[in-house]
């Protein structure tokens, strides 16, 4: 199984990404390379997390601009089995919905979807109300959420090419289901 995880700039969800993610690197068929947004970089050292990326990931890149480094193009073409955005900010799911590409993560969306590999989006923002997230030092906090980023998310789903999940369980059901199937084992 090798993916490109994508990673933008949210600290909602984060840490709770990374224990799944550190359970999938586990797989000796798991090769994972991670692209992440400038905004992602800020946060990782935020909250801590970027050194735990070296147990997850066999390449980790930073974004330069929309097409550097250049992952558009392998994945458009098919050299990955999937790409996976998560988190995906309120930032980055507005351009996506609206076709927008000029940062590295939302081009690799763009890009992707024009070719067969599938893309999966994980947002944040997703449900109308609040949500309950942590702060950087782990305090819990309660975010209202904002219902333009929740249409952006619905316009998300009728995107061909997109797969939204709906949460850090559905992210679960599918690796379990990609392992199990042994796609693109090394
Ligand atoms: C510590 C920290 C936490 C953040 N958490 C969130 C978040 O949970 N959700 C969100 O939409 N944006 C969050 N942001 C703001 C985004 O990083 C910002 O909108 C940025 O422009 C997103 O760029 P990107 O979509 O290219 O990663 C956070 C920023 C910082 C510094």
């Amino acid at each position: 199984m090798k993916i490109v995880w994508g990673i933008t700039g949210a600290g909602d969800l984060m840490p709770e990404l990374f224990d799944v993610m550190e359970k999938v690197a586990e797989r000796p068929e798991a090769d994972v390379t991670v692209i992440m947004s400038k905004a992602a970089a800020t946060v990782l050292a935020w909250y801590k997390l970027r050194d735990r990326l070296e147990n997850i990931a066999r390449r980790v890149l930073v974004e330069k601009d929309a097409n550097t480094p250049f992952l558009a193009g392998p994945l458009q073409v098919g050299k990955y089995d999937f790409l996976l955005v998560a988190p995906l900010t309120a930032n980055s799911a507005a351009k996506v919905a609206h076709g927008i590409a000029d940062t590295l993560i939302t081009n690799c969306v763009a890009q992707t979807s024009k070719g067969d590999t599938p893309t999966y989006l994980l947002p944040v923002d997703r449900e109308p109300g609040s949500t309950a997230t942590a702060l950087p030092d782990g305090t819990p906090f309660t975010l209202k959420v904002r219902p333009v980023d929740v249409a952006n998310v619905d316009k998300l789903r009728t995107i061909e090419g997109l797969h939204v999940l709906d949460g850090i369980d559905a992210l679960r059901r599918l690796f379990d289901e990609h392992l199990k199937n042994g796609k693109g084992a090394a």
